[in-house]
This record gives structure tokens, C-alpha cells and sequence, in this order.
């Protein structure tokens, strides 16, 4: 049965008394609203160690003033029993106060320069800034031996990694694969604010980062693969912040070389933002 626990002094116990018996601790950290991508995560974490702990935390400082803090989707019912079916052990479920103790405006911050910069630090400033603060925290709270993220969030999973290393956590990453829908779309909690012709019209986002992957493999240049994506993603009537081809360290290829490449795209439909990204290797 998942335990749920709100209170840090219990968490702590609860961990140490698994660590005297010598298991592994595996740590999700999440914003609720689960689906089965991150339900895959669990269970990737599931192999990776003896007990396993998610957080459910809606972290108010990696959102910026215009983004959709207030309405993302608050489903603490459904993620618990979902948490259990995946073999969570406990769910760490603090509040505002449980998080930032002397409050959000007074909080230490963590920054991670460089990788956190480019694509999504570029468009959404500061945003990098909350996720390492809250990580930073609640590898503090929670003191796993292993910590697994979604590979949907490809920067984030490069700026946690760089995290871990810069302040020494001796803490495993494992990055977990992207689950899709059955027409391509990467699972997301924001694809709650999709209507189901936009969901079927979000497909696209896949389908481009595969063009771009099939153009650049068979010889076209790297920046008219990235122009003909931002070409496609307009004319389907959505408004891309980028679309692009990188080197796996987010940084721009050398492009008389081969070697392992990732294609990131994100764009805005209505007024939701959607990403995704494929890896793959070039020559
Ligand atoms: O990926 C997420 O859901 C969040 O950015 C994370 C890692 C839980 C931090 O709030």
C-alpha cells in the first residue's frame, strides 16, 4: 500500500530506516497530473532500486508570470492509486511551505549557467532556475540513491545531470524513455488543454522532428532541415519557438561531422506550449 506523507520529519525517518536496512531508494519527482509516461518512470526507478518515492509538487518557481501555474491540472486521487498500480512506495506530497519554508520570495535559488541558457532557458527565462531550485530541495528532502527523469524533457534531463555533478549528490540519473499516443504525440500533462483536434493536429510535432532527422541523414544542410520545420509547424498553424538540430550537449554541431544529434522543437498551439525531441545519430 503507497504510503503518502506531507510532513518532511516523517519522510526523513521513513528513509533512514530504509537506508539501516541497506535498500536502494529510487526517486520521481513529478507535478502531478500523472500519465504513463511518468508511470514508466516509476517503474524504470522500480529497477533501479529496492523503494521508490515520488513527489507530487506543482512548483511555483520554475512557471513565469504568464504561464499556466494556476490552471495546471491538479489530479491528487487519480496520481495516488496510478503511483500504487506503477509501485511507488511513498508519495512526498508537500505543500507551498513544506518546499520553501521562509517563503517563495525569500528562498535560496540554485542556477546552472550554460546548458541552462539556450532553447527553453531562452524562451522561458528563469524557468531552469525553478527546476534546479526545487531538485536541489528535494534531493535535500528526499536523499535517493537514484533519481529518474523523463527524456520528454530533454534540457532538463542535461541541466540535472549538470547539477548533480557541479555540487557532487551522489546520486545516479537515469533518464527514462518518451511513452507517445498511438499518432506520435509525446504524452505530456499539458495535452489536457488540447481539444481532440489539436491532439490529432499535435502529431505534427513528431512527424517534423522525423523529417528533420530523415532530411539531415540524407545530406540536406542542417539550417534548411531546421527552416523547412519551422515552414511546416506555421503552415499546421502553430507558432514554433524553435526547431532545431543540436549536438546531445544542446550546443550547435559541428556540421562536417557525424555523430549522435538530437531534434527539439517547441511550439505554441493556441495557448498551449507542447515539446518534444528525438535522438539519433548522423553518418
Ligand atoms: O519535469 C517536471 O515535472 C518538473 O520540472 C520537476 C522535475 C518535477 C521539477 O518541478
Amino acid at each position: 500500500m503507497i504510503e503518502t506523507i506531507t510532513a518532511l520529519e516523517a519522510l526523513r525517518q521513513r528513509v533512514r530506516r530504509w537506508k539501516r536496512d541497506g535498500l536502494r531508494v529510487g526517486f520521481v519527482p513529478t507535478m502531478g497530473n500523472l500519465h504513463a509516461g511518468h508511470y514508466s518512470l516509476v517503474e524504470l526507478a522500480r529497477q533501479h532500486a529496492d523503494r521508490v518515492v515520488s513527489s507530487v509538487f506543482v512548483n511555483p518557481t520554475q512557471f513565469g508570470p504568464n504561464e499556466d501555474f494556476t490552471r495546471y491540472p491538479r489530479t491528487p486521487e487519480q496520481d495516488t492509486s496510478g503511483l500504487q498500480a506503477a509501485g511507488c512506495d511513498v508519495l512526498w506530497l508537500p505543500d507551498v511551505a513544506a518546499m520553501y519554508p521562509f517563503g517563495v520570495e525569500l528562498a535560496a535559488r540554485v542556477q546552472v549557467p550554460g546548458v541552462s541558457a539556450v532553447l527553453e532557458g531562452a524562451h522561458r527565462p528563469g524557468h531552469f532556475d525553478g527546476v534546479c531550485t526545487v531538485v536541489t530541495r528535494l534531493f535535500n528532502q528526499v536523499q535517493p540513491d537514484v533519481a529518474v527523469f523523463g527524456r520528454k524533457d530533454y534540457q532538463q534531463l542535461a541541466v540535472i545531470r549538470q547539477l548533480v555533478a557541479d555540487l557532487q549528490f551522489p546520486i545516479e540519473i537515469v533518464g527514462g524513455e518518451i511513452v507517445r499516443e498511438p499518432n506520435g504525440l509525446a504524452m505530456s500533462s499539458r495535452n489536457q488543454y488540447l481539444s481532440s483536434e489539436q491532439r490529432e493536429l499535435a502529431a505534427i510535432l513528431h512527424r517534423t522532428l522525423l523529417s528533420m532527422r530523415d532530411a539531415v541523414q540524407a545530406g540536406e544542410p542542417r539550417a534548411q532541415a531546421e527552416a523547412t520545420a519551422g515552414a511546416a509547424l506555421r503552415a499546421a498553424g502553430f507558432e514554433p519557438d524553435y526547431a532545431v538540430i543540436r549536438s546531445p550537449d544542446l550546443g550547435e554541431p559541428d556540421d562536417g561531422s557525424g555523430g549522435p544529434r538530437v531534434a527539439l522543437v517547441a511550439a505554441r498551439l493556441g495557448r498551449t506550449r507542447l515539446i518534444d525531441n528525438i535522438e539519433f545519430l548522423l553518418g
